[in-house]
């Protein structure tokens, strides 16, 4: 059996050049080793505030082994209860997502308050203290409409220092008042490893991806196609009057310019990379045409969109009339909750669903498809590392973040 202190040196041994061993793929050790010291103390977004509206709504988000209830406990605060009784133990919630008064357990019906306290325990003995026996909490925090969760039992990293600096680019698109157009589940039988590492590269977008790449000007995609600090550095260089072209015509329009480029001594691996789309294109669909009204502060279209990574786990793009919330979340060694938020202007009427899901919607489909033949090729006795190309310089970042992450002493 593989021990917790066996992994660190294995993690520093790999050559970054490289794709990882099987065993970071595929392994339950490495798996909870994983779930322990990444997944378990990063500020990863549960959900958006638009699932939470009235007092009482909750929806259960679940990570690894863990079930957490977000539930809108009053007008100004949301919380994150570990869904577990303090009874025996049982689940509490198990519907998906609802409105409720009290959490009741459906066991033995102890019933806690929407702040965690413990209301109602039948028949205990004298000494019994229902307020020593409240719910367990998370970390949660709301920013800009996205509600993040921590599981760190410690202090977790501070939360304003890490993100702070990107207020300006999600107020300017309107994300703390946007609705929800849409959502789909995409479960993706793979590690979660797998799948960030395929979300960070282009590498693969002109062979599996045609509705994508007939989106993006083809240059742009090979330059910045999975951010600043993906793609070959000459086509960065070579691009770069053509971005700088159109940030000077996006701030007329009121947008912030900037980019943000976490390296691997980074807490959360952050990304914010804006860049133009398809010449003559207002939006990220079918026929360049806008699905909705224009999101946030905007003053007119502006050709743009926006791609921000919170961390590995979480991330978001967003073009002028609506934004997509990408949740990436480890459930096993071999299995990933990919789910999709489609978010719109918190004013928006009338927007085209089918439209506006046309291109992720299938872009998520042929990853869910290639990212679960990487992991099953990866089973193979056969399979060994392979060779980075130069348009995949992000997976190697990540892969730095990640082993520095596992092999880091921990608190
Ligand atoms: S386990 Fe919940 S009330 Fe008994
Ligand atoms: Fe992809």
């Amino acid at each position: 059996m593989t021990t917790a202190n066996a992994i660190a040196p294995a993690a520093m041994d790999q050559d970054t050049g490289y794709s990882l061993e099987r065993r970071f793929y595929c392994d339950e050790e490495y798996y909870a080793r994983d779930m322990e010291r990444v997944a378990g103390r990063k500020w990863i977004v549960a959900g958006h505030v638009d699932q939470v509206r009235q007092k009482g709504d909750y929806f259960l988000f679940r990570i690894g082994g863990e079930s957490l209830i977000v539930v809108r406990s009053d007008e100004s605060r949301i919380n994150a209860f570990y869904n577990v009784c303090r009874h025996r133990g049982s689940l509490i919630c198990t519907e998906s997502s609802g409105r409720v008064h009290r959490l009741t357990c459906a066991y033995h019906a102890w019933s806690y308050g929407l702040d965690g306290a413990l209301l109602a325990a039948r028949l205990m003995p004298a000494d019994f203290a229902k307020q020593d026996n409240g719910l367990h909490r998370a970390h949660v925090r709301v920013f800009h409409g996205f509600i993040f969760v921590n599981l760190s039992d410690g202090e977790p990293v501070d939360f304003q220092t890490t993100f702070g600096d990107l207020e300006p680019y999600l107020d300017f698109h309107g994300f703390a008042n946007a609705k929800i157009a849409h959502r789909i589940s995409y479960p993706t039988s793979a590690n979660w490893k797998l799948v960030v590492e395929n979300f960070v590269e282009c590498y693969h977008c002109t062979p599996s991806h045609p509705e994508f790449s007939s989106m993006h000007p083809a240059d742009a995609l090979i330059a910045f196609g999975a951010g600043p600090s993906s793609g070959p550095k000459d086509a960065v260089q070579s691009y770069l009057p053509t971005l700088q072209a159109w940030e000077r015509r996006a701030a007329a329009l009121g947008r912030p310019i900037g980019t943000v480029d976490d390296g691997p001594d980074s807490s959360h691996l952050r990304l914010l990379l804006q860049r133009t789309i398809r010449e003559g294109y207002e939006s990220e669909t079918e026929d360049g045409q806008p699905a909705s009204s224009l999101m946030g502060k905007r003053l007119g279209f502006d050709q743009g969109r926006m791609y921000v990574s919170f961390s590995p786990f979480t991330h978001v793009v967003a073009t002028n009339d609506f934004a997509v919330l990408f949740q990436f979340t480890p459930r096993g060694p071999m299995n990933t909750d990919v789910d999709l938020t489609w978010l719109v202007d918190g004013k928006a009427e009338g927007y085209d669903v089918p439209k506006m899901i046309w291109g992720w919607d299938r872009t998520t489909l042929q990853d869910k498809r290639i990212t679960e033949n990487n992991q099953a090729g990866i089973l193979s006795k056969r399979y060994q590392p392979g060779r980075y190309s130069q348009h995949e310089r992000r997976v190697a970042t990540f892969q730095q973040w990640y082993l520095r992450e596992l092999g880091a002493p921990q608190a």
